[in-house]
C-alpha cells in the first residue's frame, strides 16, 4: 500500500451502491480518503432544490464508511484548490461525469477520472420512487 492521500468531492444524496462503489474505488488509489459531501446551500445553488437528505445526515452516512478516513463539508464549488492544499491531497478523484473539468489544477496533484456505474444515479431513484 502506498501512502497517498486521496480527496473527492459529491452529494451522496439517496445512498447509492454508485456513491460506494466509487469512494472505494478512490480508497483503493491511497492510504487515506477523504470525502467533501456538499453542503445544502451548494445543491440549491447549484440544481434549485435541497437534497433529500440533510447534510448532517449524508455526512453522518459517508463517515462512517469503511473506506472514508475524513470528511468535510464543501460550501463553494470554486474552492477545490484551497480544499487540496488543505487536506493535502496528493489525487483528486471525480466520476468521469466531469472528465477534463479540474486539469487546471493538475499543479496542485494528480487528477483522476473513474467511471460511474452504469444506470444509476440519485435523479433516477427519486424519479422511480415519485412515478
Ligand atoms: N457516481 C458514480 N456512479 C454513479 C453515480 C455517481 O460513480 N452511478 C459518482 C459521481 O461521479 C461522483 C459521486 O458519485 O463522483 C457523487 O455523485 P453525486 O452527484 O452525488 O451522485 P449522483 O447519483 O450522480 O446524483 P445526481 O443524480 O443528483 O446528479
Amino acid at each position: 500500500m502506498n501512502n497517498l492521500r486521496v480527496i473527492t468531492f459529491g452529494t451522496f444524496d439517496v445512498f447509492h451502491v454508485g456513491h460506494l462503489r466509487i469512494l472505494q474505488r478512490a480508497k483503493e488509489l491511497g492510504s487515506h480518503l477523504i470525502v467533501g459531501v456538499s453542503s445544502d446551500q451548494l445543491n440549491f445553488s447549484k440544481k434549485a432544490r435541497f437534497p433529500v437528505y440533510s447534510q448532517d445526515e449524508r455526512i453522518e452516512i459517508i463517515k462512517n464508511l469503511r473506506c472514508v478516513d475524513e470528511i468535510f463539508l464543501e460550501e463553494s464549488l470554486e474552492l477545490k484548490a484551497e480544499y487540496i492544499q488543505q487536506y493535502h491531497a496528493d489525487i483528486l478523484v471525480m466520476g468521469d461525469d466531469w472528465e477534463g473539468k479540474f486539469d487546471h489544477l493538475q499543479q496542485l496533484c494528480r487528477i483522476m477520472y473513474l467511471p460511474r456505474t452504469p444506470a444509476i444515479s440519485t435523479t433516477a431513484i427519486i424519479e422511480k420512487i415519485r412515478d
